[in-house]
């Protein structure tokens, strides 16, 4: 495990608050209905057949996805901020991914240039005001046309649950998080609009092949009708596929 170079005062918002959510988000964001239901089943879809790549998890948390993608066959390097979420991954897939705590706003140096097929990035990116960071060194870590595939808050369902001064550019934004059980945790987040979602991915020399309103799958009726119908209904998250354009 490293650890990236944090030299400025600039202190991931996020990091306190999974820090606090961690052991508690990996016991149950498998059975959530919005990650084991929408989000999880989104992102496979995307990925599709991802047997013999080499993949960034990027923003891993407890390495749900990097455990799904080593049992296809891939082979992953993943990293997130908070240092309990690394830990709580290395616990899930036994050992066979590369492991870092690293913040993505940060130059990501373990991350060796044009070496990867696939950046995959899970709910992760919404945390960083600024994306030309992440996006650079993604785009410096892929191999000529790799392909990005990763979730966000889709700008409808997060406007309507934050309620940000407009519907307009990124604001930062608070939520009481009481769906991991224990005590309640604030998650401060950024929402962003569309256009803040799409134009720096075009900027940071990507090509939009596929985006996505994320929807339950039908398992979700069964074991949650009221959420199933209210997600049916508004989308939660948005899931996107660029490809290394230059
Ligand atoms: C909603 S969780 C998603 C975790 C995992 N991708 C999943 O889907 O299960 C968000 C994750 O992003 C991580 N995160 C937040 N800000 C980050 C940053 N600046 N750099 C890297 N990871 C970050 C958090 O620590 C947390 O693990």
């Amino acid at each position: 495990m490293t650890t990236n170079d944090n030299k400025s005062n600039d202190r991931p918002i996020a990091i306190d608050a999974y820090e606090a959510l961690a052991v508690r988000y990996s016991a149950l964001a498998e059975t959530k209905a919005e990650n084991g239901y929408i989000e999880h089943p989104a992102i496979r879809q995307q990925l599709g057949d991802v047997a013999k790549l080499k993949i960034v998890d990027a923003g891993c948390g407890p390495g749900i996805l990097s455990a799904y993608l080593i049992s296809q066959g891939a082979e992953v390097t993943a990293f997130d901020v908070s240092p309990k979420m690394v830990e709580l991954a290395h616990l899930r897939t036994q050992g066979k991914a590369k492991l870092h705590v690293a913040d993505m706003a940060r130059p990501l140096e373990f991350l060796e240039s044009g070496h990867f097929d696939l950046v995959a990035s899970s709910l992760a990116i919404d945390y960083v005001r600024d994306w030309a960071n992440p996006l650079r060194e993604f785009h410096r870590a892929l191999k000529p046309r790799g392909r990005l595939v990763f979730t966000v808050q889709h700008p409808l369902g997060a406007y309507l649950w934050y309620n940000p001064p407009t519907a307009f550019g990124v604001h930062y934004v608070e939520a009481k998080w009481s769906g991991f059980g224990g005590e309640p945790v604030v998650v401060p987040d950024y929402y962003r609009s569309f256009e803040e979602i799409v134009n720096p991915l075009l900027q940071a020399g990507f090509s939009l092949v596929r985006v996505t309103d994320t929807k339950p799958v039908g398992a979700l009726k069964e074991v949650d009708a009221s959420r199933f119908e209210k997600y049916s209904r508004i989308p939660t998250f948005m899931c996107i596929e660029a490809e290394k354009r230059d």
